[in-house]
Parts: C-alpha cells; structure tokens; sequence
C-alpha cells in the first residue's frame, strides 16, 4: 500500500463531509484520505494539493476531483482560480508520506543509505546535502537547536564540519557515519531522526508553508467550515493548538473591549486527537500522529 492513513477515522469525522461540500486535502501523498473522503461526497468536489510530483501518479480518476502540484502555501491561489472559495473543510496530513519514506533515493530515511537529499519538490535548488556542506557550523548547530530540538546541536555542527574537511557529505550514510558516536547506540534511531528532522523542516521550509496554510484557512473556510490538521512532531502540533487556542500560530491573545478573545477560528475539541493502541500496533508510522480540529467562526 501506498500509504496507510493515519487516524483516518477521526480526521473525516472531524471533518463531517458533507455530499455537497467542497473539500480540500491539502497533503494529499497517496491519496488514502483523499479516497475516503470521495466516498463520502455525493455532488461535492474535492481539491488536493501535493507538491511531490511522484503524488500525481496516484491522482482519482473522478470529476469531482483536482489535484495541484504545488506547495499548500499557494491554495488560497489556486482555490480562487478554481472558484472554489469559500470551502467546507480541510485537510492537512503534514510530514512525509510511506512512498517518500521508502525511497532510498530521496534521502528521507535512516534505514537506507541513499543521496542525502530531502526534498519533497524535486524542483527546489537546496537540498539537505548543500545544507551539510556549505553552511558555517554556527548556522548549522542553530539549525539542530530549534528544528531537531537537540541539545548537542553545536556537538553536531562540529562533527559535520571536521567529517567534510575530509570527504564531502553525500549520502545518508556519511551523516550517520559523522553522528553515530556522539549518543549510545539504544539512542541513536531517535538521535537520528531529530538530525533528519532539522533538516527536512528546513529544506522544505516546512514551518513557513505551515503558517501560511493556516493564516490562509480564515480566508478559505465558511463560518463553521472545519479544518484538520494532523501534525508529527511538537513544532508543528504547537503552532496549530496555538492557532486553535488565539487565532494565530504564535499563541497570542487578543482581546476586545469587553475582554472577549478576539479569533477567527476555535478548537473542536479541547484535548489532542492520538491513534488507539490497536492503530499503533497495525501502523507504527502512526503512532506520532496528533489531530487537532478548528472551526471557523
Ligand atoms: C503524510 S503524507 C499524506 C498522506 C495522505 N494523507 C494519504 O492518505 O496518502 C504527506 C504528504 O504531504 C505532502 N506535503 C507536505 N508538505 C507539503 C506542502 N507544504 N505542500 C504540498 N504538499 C506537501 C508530502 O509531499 C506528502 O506526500
């Protein structure tokens, strides 16, 4: 399969689908939400977004659906060219997708040793590896900190930089092989995965293209429209509850005259949506899935 979706379930009841609605998935990968959804739908239509162009081979062959190669920052764009505006619902499955995940050659993984890339748009000019290569070490241990939230960031922006005076970093394998020593061997999948974290978010300019989407979704959404958002790692899940919580992804509140809290937009739920123990155990991929729901005011 080509991915197995998380918290399926969840996310389209939070999205109560409604036949004639129009939908967005802004994250669409295999299209395994994205089905579900249609299922759903009876005269509706629904718009996805991926910009992995190896998503497009999965694209539904129904009228009732468009997919756009593009970054979700450009929706409100592309859904005003589609007069599609205001929407329903959206949905918003972050990280990578199985696919990505699986193939050696995108850079994606610890298990495999493959260039060390980590685009998700081929299209982009930067990738991981001119990260590893060109940035001065204070950049790349600022990188580590606030992306990979790791303590040892500056340790790693030595060890990168004493390993490519010898040979530049090319594959996964060389950044593993620059690494490894630092943690014991029972921490180093998690040690690893922060390391790979920094730089995909960076790469993929993943937290940007975050805000966007979200500030984007005031604008996109009818009142009582919903937005799902499913997130994988604390950075992204902190920016959505704020967004839930205030309105805006830095969590401040603002308030009007008479002390009501000014937002365009409220949390469904006050507690975060998690995979049961039995959706944990069939799909470990899923097991950091956090789901948060808005609704438009
Ligand atoms: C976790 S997968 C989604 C899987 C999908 N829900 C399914 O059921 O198959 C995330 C997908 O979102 C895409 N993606 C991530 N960030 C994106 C962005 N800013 N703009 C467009 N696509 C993005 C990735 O390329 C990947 O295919």
């Amino acid at each position: 399969m080509y991915h197995k979706p998380a918290l399926l379930e969840e996310s389209l009841d939070a999205l109560a689908v409604r036949p004639e609605g129009t939908y967005v998935d802004v994250t669409f990968g295999g299209g395994g939400h994205a089905r579900a959804i249609m299922e759903r739908l009876g005269s509706g239509r629904l718009i996805a977004f991926d910009q992995d162009e190896d998503a497009v081979s999965n694209t539904l062959k129904d009228e009732r659906f468009f997919l756009v190669n593009r970054n979700f920052r450009y929706m409100i764009h592309f859904l005003r060219y589609l007069e599609a505006v205001p929407v329903d619902g959206i949905l918003a499955d972050l990280g990578i997708s199985s696919h990505q995940i699986d193939t050696s050659e995108r850079g994606f993984s610890i298990r495999f040793d493959g260039p060390i890339d980590l685009r998700m748009n081929r299209r982009l000019k930067v990738s991981a590896r001119d990260i590893l290569n060109e940035w001065e070490p204070s950049r790349l241990a600022r990188l580590f900190a606030e992306y990979g939230e790791l303590e040892q960031a500056h340790r790693i922006a030595r060890a990168i930089e004493s390993a490519r005076k010898v040979k530049s970093l090319e594959t996964t394998g060389d950044l593993k092989s620059a690494v490894m020593h630092m943690v014991p061997s029972h921490k180093l999948n998690q040690f690893l995965a922060q390391v790979f974290q920094a730089l995909r978010i960076q790469v993929n300019n993943e937290l940007d293209a975050l805000q966007e989407l979200l500030t984007q979704s005031l604008d996109v959404l009818k009142p009582g429209g919903r937005l799902a958002v499913i997130s994988y790692h604390s950075l992204e899940d902190r920016m959505v509850k704020n967004f839930f919580r205030a309105g805006n992804v830095e969590g401040k509140i603002n308030k009007d005259f008479y002390g009501n809290v000014v937002s365009g937009i409220k949390a469904l739920n006050q507690k975060v949506i998690c995979p049961g123990e039995r959706e944990s155990l069939e799909n470990p991929r899923s097991r950091s899935a956090r789901l948060r729901v808005g609704v438009k005011l």
